[in-house]
């Protein structure tokens, strides 16, 4: 019999293909916290929101719309989620990494995340973005059980976590853009504290240059099935030797900071898809 996980999984992709039919998208896009307008730019657009999905779970977190949108960017197809489910939200790792396995099955050919992170290096000022190089992975492991064998192996490679031909593309999209770019190490913690004082030092000993609640199983659900995944970072606060006594972190404010940078990011993503669609 058929793996009841791959059976809920193949549930939402025939709802999405009843729903939108034809559907072929180039590349998934997971848009995170305060990122989501650009979604309201895809063209042609077709929203379904993730309550009407079978299997979907409703996204809680701030600045998380909750839908799946399908049509065009950069004149290409793609397939937007516009809000994910976090870890911290109280979800099992399976559902967090269940649209990644649906956008798979409907056929994406790349997969871009994006996060809004906090910075961990010194450098990383608020607004910056930071492509994601590679991962320290501190949240639990969305492939631990049974392994799924038609999605992939058992023990799936992770040297290249985040696709190095996309890297180059996107560097050099930024140049002739004129936009900045950090490249770094992302931290996956499980939140929903924000960090101490003493874990943000220990994350920059360990290599780190932000960190985030997020995305780290998405990638590890995408490179389990060989999809390169390409990673971006808004930078929602900055690292300190000593915090100011009235210092906080707070989510509405990650959520303003990134949605300052989100014009940058979305030009970006567009300029990269338009050209991956183009060579196809
Ligand atoms: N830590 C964890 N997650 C975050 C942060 C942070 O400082 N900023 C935005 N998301």
């Amino acid at each position: 019999m058929e793996d009841i996980r791959l059976q809920k999984i193949k549930t939402a992709v025939e709802y999405i293909k009843s729903r939108i039919v034809g559907i072929k998208p180039l590349a998934g896009i997971v848009l995170g916290s305060g990122l989501g307008k650009l979604g309201d730019i895809i063209e042609e657009a077709q929203v379904i929101p993730y309550k009407e999905i079978p299997g979907f779970s409703v996204s809680t977190a701030i600045g998380h719309k909750g839908n799946l949108i399908y049509g065009k960017l950069g004149g290409q197809p793609v397939i937007a989620m516009q809000g994910r489910f976090h870890y911290y939200e109280g979800y099992p790792m399976e559902q967090v990494v269940l649209p990644i396995r649906v956008m798979a099955l409907l056929g994406i050919r790349y997969l871009f995340v994006s996060n809004a992170a906090g910075g961990v290096n010194f450098k990383y000022k608020v607004g910056d973005l930071m492509l994601i190089t590679d991962h320290i992975n501190l949240l639990p492991n969305p492939l631990i059980g049974q392994n799924i064998e038609e999605l992939g192996p058992r023990f799936p490679d992770m040297t290249r976590p985040y696709d190095k031909g996309l890297i180059a593309r996107m560097d050099g999209i930024a140049a002739k853009l004129g936009i900045g770019l950090h490249h770094g190490v992302y931290l996956g913690s499980t939140g929903p504290t924000y960090e101490t004082p003493a874990e943000y030092r220990f994350y920059r000993s360990a290599g780190a240059d932000a960190v985030g609640m997020s995305t780290i199983p998405e990638v590890i659900a995408a490179r389990h099935m060989n999809i390169p995944v390409l990673g971006i970072s808004v930078i929602t606060n900055e690292a300190h030797d000593d915090y100011a006594d009235d210092y906080v972190n707070d989510g509405d404010d990650v959520v303003i900071a990134a949605d300052a940078a989100a014009d940058r990011m979305t030009a970006l993503v567009i300029e990269l898809i338009s050209q991956l669609g183009r060579e196809e």
